[in-house]
């Protein structure tokens, strides 16, 4: 069963909430975009328990996918938690609930590759998103936070991606729905998380921040010219390999979506 390796492989790289010193947050450095990105990646994180609650309806035949999305899903609580005392410690603590209508479990997607395809481009794009906010961020123990977030979401990924291939190596016939969701997350010049495609109609949210929030402070004031096209590359790039397809670039993904419908 790959989740013993994969569990085995997070414990190794575990981090611990305990041991950051939430006490040594430099006030004088800290500046209103970071409550923001703060407040959307909580916000964005809290989504973990709506997606276990997802992929265990989904993946009731998968007892292997089922316990690495638990052991996933223990690391993204992680992230929601940290935000959150970071939050607290430069007292701008987050509203419960806002969190709360969270909840709800995800619907199925359009097939379970599909779904795995969409956690795959999300933890790329966090991964990325993490690493390069952390690189302006003056405040240092909100910099250390992201940074190492980014590097449990690299592992994330790393893991979605196995279980990609496992999936469509059984299910062929979902591979046309794995290209589809990548499609709609990549085709346009610009940046969706799944948390915003399914969650951003509610009314609970629509006075506080998400990760759309987090995204428009990448792509405005941090994100070279061209960057968000790399960006898609690389995630074309990545199911390309697991694909075993040309999708460099979109036209490219076209032709392989025309043709595998
Ligand atoms: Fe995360
Ligand atoms: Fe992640």
């Amino acid at each position: 069963m790959h989740a013993i390796d994969v569990f085995t492989h997070y414990e190794r790289n575990h981090w611990n909430l305990w041991e950051v010193d939430f006490d040594a947050v430099e006030l004088d450095k800290v500046e209103p975009a970071y409550i923001t990105i703060a407040r959307g990646g909580a916000m964005g994180e809290s989504n973990v328990v709506a997606a276990v609650h997802g992929f265990m309806n989904e993946f009731v035949d998968d007892y292997d996918f089922s316990t690495f999305a638990v052991v996933w899903g223990y690391q993204e609580v992680q992230h929601h938690c940290m935000f959150r005392k970071w939050l607290e410690a430069v007292g701008q603590p987050i509203d419960d609930t806002k969190v709360g209508a969270m909840r709800q479990p995800y619907a199925p997607g359009t097939s379970p590759a599909a779904t795995i395809a969409t956690n795959i481009i999300s933890e790329l794009t966090v991964n990325h998103v993490y690493k390069r906010v952390a690189n302006v961020v003056k405040e240092p123990v909100l910099k250390k936070l992201l940074l190492n977030a980014s590097l449990d979401e690299a592992g994330h990924a790393r893991e979605f991606i196995e279980y990609g291939r496992r999936r469509i190596a059984a299910y062929p016939k979902e591979i046309p729905s794995m290209l589809e969701a990548l499609y709609v997350y990549t085709a346009e010049n610009s940046i969706k998380h799944p948390v915003s495609v399914f969650k951003g109609g509610l009314s609970e949210l629509s006075d506080c921040e998400t990760i759309d929030d987090v995204l428009d402070i990448f792509l405005s004031e941090i994100a070279d010219e061209g960057e968000l096209a790399a960006l898609h590359a690389n995630i074309r790039r990545v199911f390309g390999n697991m694909l075993d397809r040309d999708l460099e670039t979109s036209g490219k993904l076209r032709r392989a979506l025309a043709e595998a419908l």
